[in-house]
Parts: C-alpha cells; structure tokens; sequence
C-alpha cells in the first residue's frame, strides 16, 4: 500500500518538534497543578481537616461552622419561607382552609384549630412554640423531633443513670435519658431547648459519620429483632431522616415515644398494632370513632415505592450533590426537590426539567383526586354515625360502623399526612386511599341500616363546611354539646 499524501509530503525542521514537545511539557504541567488544586478541595470535602474541635454534645449549629462553612449555610437556607410548588415549598399554607372536610375528619383534635403546611427545619422549634395546638400538660416527648438540644439533654440525663458514666458510649447515655426526658413536662424543658433541628442531631461531631441520636427508631429496630448498628451508608442517607419523618405515638403513662412497626410498616400493620393496643388519639366528635391520628409516615410510604426499591435514599433527591469551587458536598437545604430539579432528579433522569416537573405533578393531582374523595366520603360518614345516634342507636349498635369509620380514616390519614401528596409511592398511596373510600361508603352503608331500623329513611340533613370557619363553627356545636340535628322526618319508632 502506498503511504496517504499527507504522510507522505509531511516535513520537519528540527525544532518543530522541540516546540510541540515543549507545549506539551508546559500543557502536563499546568493541568497537574489544576488537578492536584482539586484533588486538595476534594480532600478537604471528604477528610474535614478539622480547624476546630467540635464538643462532643455540641448542639449549636454555628459551632460547627469553622469547619464545615458549605453544609453549616447551605442548612440555614432552610430558613427560606418563598419558594412554592404545586403542592409543597416551604410558603405559608393553611391546610383547613384548603379543605375545610379536614376540620370534620379532625373533630375532637387540636387539628382541627389549627393544621399549617411545614417549612424547612429552621423554623421547627419557633413554629412548635408558636403552635395553636400546644396545651399546659404536653410532655416532654412533644420536643423529641424539634431540637439538637434534645440530643444533648438526654445524653446528660441519662449519664446519671448508667452504671459507669465514664465509660458508657454516646448510645448507652442516650438511651437512658430518653424515658426521663419524656415524662419531663414540656414547658420545663423549654429554657435547655435552645437550638432548632441541627448537625448533633445527624452526625457524629467526632467522626463526622451519620448517626440515629432519636431513641424511638433505634427501639423499633430492637423489637423487630434488627439491628440499626448493621445497615449499609446508603440505608443510613434514609434512617437519618426516619429519625423524625414517621409515624409514632406516645405509650402509655410516661408518654414513650414509640414507633408502631412491631408488625411491620404497612399502613394495615400499624393499624393491627394499635388495634391490639386498643389505641385511640381521640374520640371523634361527631360520630364517637375511636380515631388514630396518623404523624407524616414519610419513611413508610417512601418505602413501598419505585425509588426505595431502587436504593435512592431520601438524601438522594432532598439533599443531592452540589459543587462550588471543585469541592462537592451535600446541600443541606433540605426542602422540595421541585425547587432543585437539576441537582435532584436530572442526575438520574435525563428529562427535561419541564418534563419532570409535569411528570410529578401529574401524578399528584391524581393522589389528590383520589384523596378528595375519601374526604367527601368520610365525612359524610361521621354524621351519618351522629345521625343513628341522634335517632336512638347505642354505642354497641353503633360499634360496626365507628370500627368502619375508623379503619378508612386511619388510611386516608397514612397518605395526607405524608408529605409530597403521594410521590413517594403513587401506587400504594392509591391502592390505600381505595380501602379508605369503601370503607367510609361501608360505614354509611350500616349508619343508613340502623337509621332505617329507627324509623329514618329521608337522606341525612347534612350540615354545611364550605369554608374552614364554617367547618369549624359547626365542630363547636358537637364538642358544646348542641349539635344541629341531622335528622329528617322518622315514622316515631322509637324505642
Ligand atoms: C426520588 C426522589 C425522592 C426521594 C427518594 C424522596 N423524596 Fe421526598 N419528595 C420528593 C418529591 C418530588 C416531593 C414533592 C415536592 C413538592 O410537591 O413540591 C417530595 C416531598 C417531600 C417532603 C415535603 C416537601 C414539601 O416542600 O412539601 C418531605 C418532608 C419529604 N419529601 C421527605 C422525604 C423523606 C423523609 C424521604 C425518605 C424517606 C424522601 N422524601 C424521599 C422526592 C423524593
Ligand atoms: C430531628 C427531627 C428531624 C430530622 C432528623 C429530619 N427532619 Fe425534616 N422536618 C422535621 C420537622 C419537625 C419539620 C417541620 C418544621 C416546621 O414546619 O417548623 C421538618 C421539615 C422538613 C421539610 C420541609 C417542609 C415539609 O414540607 O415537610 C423537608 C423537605 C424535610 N424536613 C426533609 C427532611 C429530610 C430529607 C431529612 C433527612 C435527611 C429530614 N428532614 C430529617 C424534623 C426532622
Ligand atoms: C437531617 C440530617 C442532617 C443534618 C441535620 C445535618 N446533616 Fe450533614 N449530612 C447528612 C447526610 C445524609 C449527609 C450525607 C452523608 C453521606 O452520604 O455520607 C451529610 C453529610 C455531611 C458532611 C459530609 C460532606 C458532605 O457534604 O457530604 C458534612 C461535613 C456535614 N454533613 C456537615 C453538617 C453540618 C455542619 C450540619 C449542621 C449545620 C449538618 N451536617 C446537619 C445529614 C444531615
Ligand atoms: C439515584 C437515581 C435517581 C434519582 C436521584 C431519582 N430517580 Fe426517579 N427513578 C430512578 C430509578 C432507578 C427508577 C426506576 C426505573 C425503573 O426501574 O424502571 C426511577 C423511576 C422514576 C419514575 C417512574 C415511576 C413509575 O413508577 O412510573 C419517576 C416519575 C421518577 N423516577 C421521578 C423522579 C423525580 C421527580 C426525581 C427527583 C425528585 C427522581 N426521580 C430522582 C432513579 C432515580
């Protein structure tokens, strides 16, 4: 084969070649020194020179600063109140006043009064002072997911229960604070509680490691016979956050804070648990339902879902990856991913932020479709159970239906009250709010049955809740003991 004719007609002079070597010499060089300047940023994210020792229960935030100067401002932007999804962001929202049939579902709960959309964890501790539903007597346990403080108090309470305090770990004292700290009357601790959510509450200050510092889900762990010590990184960029963002309830008299997952995380197993526990939040005020108020359930939702069966941790899309200067970290502005599609779901899905936008709220609107329905539903149901009790039937006759009422209010609450309006699980959040609709439509079905029985066949006099104010007006009259009659005609077969 003949050479091709720039091969052939290629000509050197001698220092041609000295020149393009001696460029590339110069070109080596410099992109050394660029990425030897990297690699030292990079260092700097991942081994945290230290500049100045953390103290070991150190919960004030700023104190971690020096040497974590991006995670420490990127966690104060969770003070941002703007920023507004479709169903989320951090701006002021008035739940009751969007769906004044919560006020009814809430009858008998503070609830009722008062049920605003959450902000960023700034803002925990100054909204739970400032809430319309605290009350003289809350215990201790109501400060467990406000503080970094609550750490540190129940680490040194419990140092003075352990056997060895020299020697017991952060764990050990941790533990043993936990029960005195709850039966504590919330008020008193309010002085210690200094600090809103913050780093002490997450890591280690020594290590810098992930850590579970709330004693309820180390518990629920211990009682499924697992052990919280044991799980991957990936699965710890989730429990941090399960720490708080789940279900749970106060036991028993000294107020335990104690997650329901003996049986597992299902919306039917924790209904099983407080059903063997004969736990009820409250008597709902119009029908007499023995009510379970269902806590954000964001982790047990989350679980059921595509992204959990996929190992894509909370932290994932709340707190992705960042880049400033060549240094990554984690942006601790925990808030909607909405406000940070590129960083949140464009590292996996290559769509475009439009698309993805839509893609969501798409499937929210339909979560919210499904979730009107079951309020519609439900609270029909209440005063069709108020109205058989106003025609004469008794607590044992109404029993079948309030269990009813019961049973679908629990699962419309297991998915309104998780946060993202059903995202995290689309499926399950639809396959539960199913359930939740039959059986409020079951309950009304017997409540008919047993008004029928009673001599009452006209439709219930349904009361007006158009509005919140209306809603909760008409709640008033139930809880005073007045309520407005539902009655319509009756043949008088009164017993
Ligand atoms: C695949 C990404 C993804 C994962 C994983 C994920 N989330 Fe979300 N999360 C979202 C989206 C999307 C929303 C809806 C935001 C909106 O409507 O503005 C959301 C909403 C939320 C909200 C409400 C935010 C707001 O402003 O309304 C909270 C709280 C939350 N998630 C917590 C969690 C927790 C805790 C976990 C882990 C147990 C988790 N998320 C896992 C994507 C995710
Ligand atoms: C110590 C308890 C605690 C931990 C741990 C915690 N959160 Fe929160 N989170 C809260 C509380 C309480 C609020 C509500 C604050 C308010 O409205 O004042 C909140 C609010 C939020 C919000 C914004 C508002 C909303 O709509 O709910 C997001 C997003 C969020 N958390 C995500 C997370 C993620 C992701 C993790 C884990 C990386 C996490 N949180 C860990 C207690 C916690
Ligand atoms: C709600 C839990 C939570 C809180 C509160 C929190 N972090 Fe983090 N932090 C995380 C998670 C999750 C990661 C990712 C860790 C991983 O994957 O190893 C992380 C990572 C880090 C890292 C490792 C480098 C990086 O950016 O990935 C540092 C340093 C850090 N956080 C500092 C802080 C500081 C300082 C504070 C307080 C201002 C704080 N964190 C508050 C959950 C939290
Ligand atoms: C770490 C990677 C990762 C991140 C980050 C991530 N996803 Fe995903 N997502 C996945 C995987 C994996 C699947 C499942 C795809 C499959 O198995 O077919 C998925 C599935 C989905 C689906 C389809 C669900 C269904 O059942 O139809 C949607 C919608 C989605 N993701 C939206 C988002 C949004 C919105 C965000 C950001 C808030 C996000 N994802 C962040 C990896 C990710």
């Amino acid at each position: 084969m003949s050479p091709t004719p720039s091969t052939a007609k290629r000509s050197h002079r001698p220092w041609q070649g000295f020149v393009v070597f001696g460029t590339a010499m110069l070109a080596v060089f410099l992109m050394g020194l660029f990425f030897a300047s990297i690699m030292e940023r990079r260092r700097e994210a991942h081994h945290m020179e230290v500049l100045q020792p953390i103290a070991a229960l150190e919960s004030d935030p700023a104190k971690w600063r020096a040497n974590y100067p991006r995670q420490y401002d990127s966690y104060l932007r969770t003070r941002e109140t703007e920023a507004e999804t479709k169903y989320g962001g951090p701006a002021f929202r008035d739940y009751l006043e969007e769906t004044p049939a919560n006020v009814i579902l809430f009858a008998g709960i503070a609830f009722s009064r008062d049920y605003n959309q959450a902000r960023g964890h700034y803002w925990a501790r100054r909204d739970t002072l400032d809430t319309g539903r605290l009350a003289p007597d809350n215990p201790g346990t109501c400060w467990t997911c406000k503080s970094s403080d609550v750490p540190r108090v129940m680490a040194e309470l419990g140092a003075g229960l352990v056997d060895d305090p020299e020697n017991a770990s952060f764990r050990e004292r941790l533990m043993a604070g936990a029960a005195p700290f709850y039966a504590t009357n919330f008020h008193e601790l309010t002085p210690e509680m200094n600090h809103t959510i913050g780093c002490l509450n997450c890591h280690d200050p020594e290590t810098m490691s992930l850590r579970i510092t709330r004693p309820a889900l180390v518990e629920a762990f211990e009682r499924r016979e697992m052990d919280i010590d044991e799980v991957s990184h990936q699965e710890m960029r989730s429990l941090v956050c399960a720490q708080c963002h789940v279900e749970y309830y106060f036991r028993g008299e000294n107020d335990h804070l104690t997650l329901p997952w003996d049986q597992g995380t299902t919306v039917e197993d924790m209904e099983r648990h407080f059903d063997e526990y004969e736990f009820a939040d409250y008597t709902h005020a119009i029908s007499g339902a023995p009510i379970i108020k269902i806590q954000h359930p964001d982790y047990e939702l989350y679980q059921r879902g595509i992204h959990a069966y996929r190992s894509v941790s909370c932290a994932d899309c709340h707190m992705p990856y960042k880049t400033e200067g060549g240094v990554k970290y984690s942006d601790h502005h925990l808030q909607s991913p909405l406000l940070s599609i590129d960083n949140s779901c464009a590292v996996c899905h290559r769509w475009s932020e439009t698309e993805i936008r839509v893609r969501v709220e798409s499937i929210q609107d339909k979560i919210k479709e499904g979730r009107e329905r079951a309020e519609r539903a439900l609270a029909l149901a209440h005063f069709d159970v108020a109205a058989a009790a106003q025609a004469g039937a008794d607590d044992a006759e109404l029993a079948r239906a309030r269990a009813l009422l019961r049973g679908s209010q629990v699962r419309w609450d297991f998915v309104a009250a998780a946060k993202g309006m059903g995202f995290h699980a689309p499926q399950e959040a639809q396959r539960i709010l199913t359930a939740a609709v039959e059986l409020a439509q079951e309950a009304r079905l017997e409540a008919g049955r047993l008004l029928a029985g009673y001599g009452y066949t006209a439709p219930v006099a349904y009361p007006a809740f158009e509005t919140k104010e209306q809603a909760q007006a008409l709640v008033q009259r139930f809880t005073n003991g007045d309520p407005p009659s539902l009655l319509v005609g009756g043949t008088g077969a009164h017993p």
